[in-house]
């Protein structure tokens, strides 16, 4: 039965390879905070254009442009957290320290924003113009606010 035995080799020499690659990539993933501020500055910057679009696919009665700019709002708001680590300031992030003073209420605020972005999506592809417009209404401050507000230094002085 020498078979079974050298599979069995042949499994754990895979699994042990496995391991350490999965210990080399986890190590490589941490990024310096510039490299992390400028990737969720990016993200914000996507996010702020799909509302953008949602907004004037609103003007447009397009209620398709709503629902595929809330589809991808709804994508970006997953991968909020992920993107602040403690530790992740530097001068040009515009992050208060408060997100890692009340990280619960954080999360709590990424995921709002993906409830809500699921929901005028979905809502948006019923047709009903009138549902979607009363979430539209209310959208920006109940997402966008609920998180700026606290966690977000407010913009005037940028350049
Ligand atoms: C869960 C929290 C959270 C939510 C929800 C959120 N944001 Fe942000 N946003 C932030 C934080 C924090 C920053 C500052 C990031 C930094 O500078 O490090 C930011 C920055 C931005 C920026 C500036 C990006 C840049 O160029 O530096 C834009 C634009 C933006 N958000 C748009 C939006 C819009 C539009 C919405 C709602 C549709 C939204 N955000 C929802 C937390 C959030």
């Amino acid at each position: 039965m020498k078979r079974p035995s050298i599979g069995l080799i042949a499994v754990v020499a895979a699994v042990g390879l496995l391991a350490a690659a999965c210990a080399s990539s986890s190590s490589m993933q941490s990024k310096s905070p510039e490299q992390t501020v400028s990737e969720r500055q990016e993200l914000m910057k996507k996010h702020g254009a799909a509302w953008k679009g949602v907004q004037d696919s609103a003007k447009a009665n397009d209620l398709q442009g709503i629902a595929s700019n809330a589809d991808i709002m709804a994508n970006n708001s997953r991968q909020i957290v992920a993107l602040f680590p403690a530790g992740s300031m530097t001068e040009k992030s515009k992050a208060k320290p408060e997100i890692w003073q009340k990280f619960g209420e954080f999360e709590a605020a990424a995921k709002k924003m993906e409830t809500e972005s699921v929901r005028l999506r979905d809502t948006a592809r019923t047709g009903n113009a009138t549902a979607t417009n009363e979430i539209v209404k209310d959208f920006g401050r109940t997402t966008c606010g609920t998180c700026h507000t606290p966690f977000r230094q407010p913009p005037p002085r940028q350049s």
